[in-house]
């Protein structure tokens, strides 16, 4: 298993990183079957895999619940996993506990945190001393989706741009293991990636960040039906799906299913 320690000089070696989210046992051994250098059980799960409309609703227990299954499933990979919605705020010490928990008990091997706030860097910090890695999540954070109004590419403004370098800057002084940007611009991806020491894994973020993280479902096409324009789409799940179950349906409805090869005669 690569460790945080590969992850830092893949960065200096320029060797890109492939990180790919997973939610459940089968997804996360198919991630480790291909070689992923890193996986992430995001939040996203309340999207992808719960049919919620945002990761508002996604609850520790889910995150428990699911970074659980793919650690039985990729027992060999480096797994981080999303503090969900509002974990993080209610105060400094019950962000303490909900990571504790959620790292000692999903066997993690560190923990994704959206936000360059101070207090969130006061948190890395607690966090880091007691010996959770954190990854800090900058630019657009789906949590705070009630706030943006919708997805909307971030740090497009000098002021914005300016703000999420800081708070990249900021990330690592306060010991953050890495960042995750998610849509910002190419050229603001690309010069924090060069100021920062820790690796940089994008999403809509162009380029030249150390690593790229896909959403497994949209990697698929796997009950999605529109992917973002920064997704790419490796296969299309939903019609191999659709198309066998189907076929099913019918073998069952005109007695072809089960048939000799399927039945126990004796
Ligand atoms: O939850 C998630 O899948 C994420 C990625 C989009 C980075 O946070
Ligand atoms: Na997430």
């Amino acid at each position: 298993m690569l460790r945080i320690n590969d992850f830092q000089t893949m960065k200096k070696e320029g060797k890109p990183i492939a990180m790919v989210t997973a939610y459940d046992y089968p997804s996360a051994k198919m991630a480790e079957a291909a070689d992923v250098d890193m996986i992430l059980v995001g939040d996203s799960l309340g999207m992808v895999v719960l049919g919620y409309e945002s990761t508002v609703q996604v609850t520790l227990d889910d995150m428990l619940h699911h970074a659980k299954a793919v650690k039985r499933g990729a027992k060999d990979t480096y797994i981080v996993v999303d503090m969900p919605f509002m974990s993080c705020h209610a105060s400094l010490e019950s962000a303490v506990n909900n990571a504790a928990r959620l790292f000692r008990e999903s066997g993690a091997n560190a923990l994704k945190i959206e936000g360059g706030t101070e207090n969130i860097l006061e948190l890395t910090e607690r966090l880091t001393n007691g010996g959770i890695p954190v990854i800090i999540h900058l630019g657009l954070m789906p949590q705070s989706v009630n706030v943006y109004g919708g997805y909307k590419v971030q740090g497009r403004s000098e002021e914005a741009a300016a703000r999420i370098l800081r708070e990249a800057l900021e990330a690592e002084k306060s010991g953050a293991v890495g960042l995750l940007l998610e849509c910002i611009p190419e050229p603001l991806a690309n010069e924090i990636t060069g100021k920062v020491s820790i690796p940089t894994i994008g999403i809509g973020s162009g380029r030249g960040c150390d690593g790229q993280v896909l959403v497994y479902h949209d990697l698929l096409k796997y009950g999605v039906d529109r992917l973002a324009k920064f997704a790419k789409g490796y296969a299309d799940l939903n019609n191999i799906a659709s198309e066998a179950i189907g076929t099913y349906v019918e073998q069952v409805k005109s007695g072809m299913f089960p048939d000799d090869e399927h039945v126990f005669l004796k």
